[in-house]
């Protein structure tokens, strides 16, 4: 084994210039940590002319990607660029040409879990993706090494940022979803388009992560249920607080249900007395449950430029130091009998109606809910202006027979807007 290793970085963005900044700052320490001199030997990225605020020698800066692939003296490769292509062909690439890489992007690492893990086992190299999952929470090497003794039960996440600063700030100030969005938006928070943290679509990738780690089965996203945050209004959030002593979270949930794989992603009535309530703004958290350790969770920083660096130079520490370990994963199973339809998901279900305000409609509601076998649990009727909003919420029931009643609920005459549901952890 040589006593250097060289690092090549591809992607100088928001993430590339925290790995940068990082080496600046702690190389001392890594290079004691692995016993040997560690250089940053390349940086590729299509713009090397703007200032990004960390210091850098310009000789080590290129727009030439086979500077880094091509260099038979470079053994980690680092990709931060991203999107499925070219990050796709340069890691691929990258494998075959022996170099270990680290990498945080979910969406490839879940849409290309076994072209991936495939290419790294017939290249003996290692592929890391800590930064993936919770930015800068330390996440899937517990759950692959220090919890491996553990059979798990279940995974329930708050794993996206943007997501969780909204319904964090509608329930603190009391604001509505599109009025906070904006400020996220203008504080830099939320992306200019962001329907991929807001539709539960981030969320989802990176459940696909956790799932193959926690679980070791490879679920696509188009085999499970993912509903966003975006319907939720100020009297959710309002009736959950208030009237629950809850709040509203979007979670990420894997769970084993009669040995099958209960998978998905959509807002859930969360109480205070649990954990993941206390996760709160652009933070992060991962409760789960082992059969021998019981309840962990995991909490931190799930984005940002020096948490995720933070990750993204763990791994290269880690496969410094276990270079000769055999690769930690292969090819998942991939099994859809495994997976139970959200149509069979046994829940308590909050309900906001907009009725009119008239005689019989209560009972109307009822009638059709207890077609379905659906009791109601509470309810509360307010008088407004635009209709009477009707908060209900149930016993347990199944889900297929809650949707077929919402439907058949929003046919009715008295029913004048769309019938929101929400699941109660
Ligand atoms: N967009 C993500 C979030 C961060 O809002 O949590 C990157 O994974």
């Amino acid at each position: 084994m040589k006593d250097i290793v060289n690092i090549g970085l591809i992607g100088f963005g928001t993430i590339g210039s925290g790995v940068v900044e990082t080496l600046n700052r702690n190389l001392d320490l890594l290079e004691n940590k692995v016993n040997k001199k560690v250089k940053l030997k390349k940086v590729v990225d299509l713009d090397i002319k703007t200032d990004r605020g960390v210091v850098i020698s310009p000789g080590i800066l290129s727009t030439d990607i086979d500077d880094i692939l091509e260099d038979p003296d470079i053994d980690i490769v680092i990709e931060l660029i991203g999107g499925y292509q070219p990050a796709l062909k340069f890691i691929l690439r990258a494998m075959e040409n022996g170099k270990h890489v680290v990498t945080a992007n979910k969406a490839l690492i879940a849409k290309h879990w076994d072209e991936l893990m495939i290419s790294a086992q017939r290249n003996h190299v290692r592929i890391c993706f800590e930064a993936s999952v919770g930015g800068g929470i330390p996440l899937l090497q517990p759950l692959n090494e220090c919890l491996a003794a553990n059979h798990l039960e279940s995974i329930y996440g708050i794993i996206n940022g943007t997501a969780n600063y909204i319904l964090t700030k509608m329930s603190e100030e009391s604001r509505n979803f599109e009025d906070v969005l904006k400020e996220a938006q203008e504080k830099g928070y939320a992306e200019s388009d962001p329907t991929f943290d807001i539709e539960g679509d981030d969320s989802a990738q990176k459940l696909i992560i956790l799932t193959i780690i926690g679980f070791g089965i490879y679920v696509k996203q188009e085999h499970f249920h993912v509903e966003g945050i975006s319907h939720i209004t100020q009297e959710d959030i309002s009736f959950a607080k208030n009237e629950l002593n809850s709040c509203i979270k979007l979670l990420a949930i894997s769970k084993l249900v009669d040995g099958n794989l209960e998978i998905r992603v959509h807002p859930t009535i969360v109480p205070m007395d649990h954990l993941l309530s206390s996760v709160n703004g652009v933070f992060n958290g991962v409760y789960l449950v082992g059969d021998i350790v019981g309840p962990v969770m995991m909490y931190g920083p799930g984005a940002g430029m020096l948490p995720t660096a933070s990750a993204v130079v763990g791994d290269c520490i880690d496969i410094i130091e276990n270079r000769e370990k055999p690769v930690l994963y292969g090819p998942a199973e991939t099994s859809v009998r495994k997976i139970s339809n959200i149509n069979d998901l046994k829940s308590k279900y909050y309900l906001r109606l907009l009725t009119e305000d008239k005689p019989g409609v209560l009972h109307e509601i009822s009638g059709i809910l207890s077609e379905y076998n659906i009791s109601i649990g509470s309810m509360i009727q307010k008088q407004e202006n635009e209709g009477i909003p009707i908060f209900l919420v149930t016993h347990t029931a199944l889900e297929m027979e809650m949707r077929a009643a919402v439907e058949k609920i929003d046919q009715l005459d008295c029913i004048k807007d769309k019938t929101i549901f929400i699941r109660v952890l």
